[in-house]
């Protein structure tokens, strides 16, 4: 499966599937990575594989790209990788519905939460204030209503009296980096379709 990875971040996730795919334990090429941040350690993570990546600064010489240009940069680039599957993994900025229609590849993203419960930003702190008692994350189909689409993988945490939001995003964090090559494989094998608007993810917890 040839994987193209959207990050704006440390890419924690991005480096557990490089360890994978190094390993031979997730039968997917990382063919590239785009990254909305020059300052993101993910630059670093994919350099430091031999990983070809693509920065769009979304803020160059102190002014921020359109998110039409960095778009159609990023199609030009995706289009050349070829990818069957592009992963947006800790990826900050909201893509238009025209981008995502036309893009190379399905799309998938990774979500603090437990969709659909609490899309957008600060999960964890929603989720403590609200007093839920279960919290995780979930991997879903990109459309082009924020967070929506279909959700395909979740894993999840019971949530501890004594948890803060920093407790609760490195809690979480260890669910993703569990939950995203577990889902690559369920794809990489199709036991996992994409296009079916009926699965849910409770079907394929073991
Ligand atoms: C993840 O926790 C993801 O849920 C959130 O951003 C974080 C990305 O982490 N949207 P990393 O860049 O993979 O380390």
């Amino acid at each position: 499966l040839r994987v193209a990875v959207l990050v704006s971040g440390s890419g924690s996730n991005l480096q557990v599937l490089i360890d994978a795919m190094q390993a031979g334990t997730l039968p997917i090429e990382i063919v590239g990575v785009i990254s909305n941040r020059e300052d993101a350690y993910a630059v670093t993570r994919a350099k430091e594989a031999d990983i070809p990546v693509t920065v769009l600064s979304h803020v160059a010489s102190g002014k921020r790209m359109s998110i039409k240009t960095f778009e159609a940069h990023a199609s030009t680039q995706l289009s050349a990788w070829q990818p069957d599957l592009i992963v947006l993994a800790g990826f900050m900025r909201v893509l238009s519905a025209g981008f995502i229609d036309h893009a190379p590849a399905p799309m998938i993203n990774l979500h603090p939460s437990l969709l659909p419960v609490y899309k957008g930003l600060d999960t964890h702190q929603r989720v403590i204030q609200a007093g839920d008692r279960h919290h995780g994350c979930s991997i879903h189909v990109v459309t082009a209503e924020l967070d929506a689409g279909a959700v395909l993988t979740q894993a999840l945490l019971v949530v501890d009296q004594k948890d803060t939001a920093d407790s609760l995003q490195a809690r979480v964090q260890k669910l993703e980096h569990q939950l995203l090559p577990w889902t690559l494989l369920l794809i990489a094998t199709k036991a996992l379709p994409l296009q079916s608007p009926s699965i849910s993810a409770q079907s394929y917890l073991p």
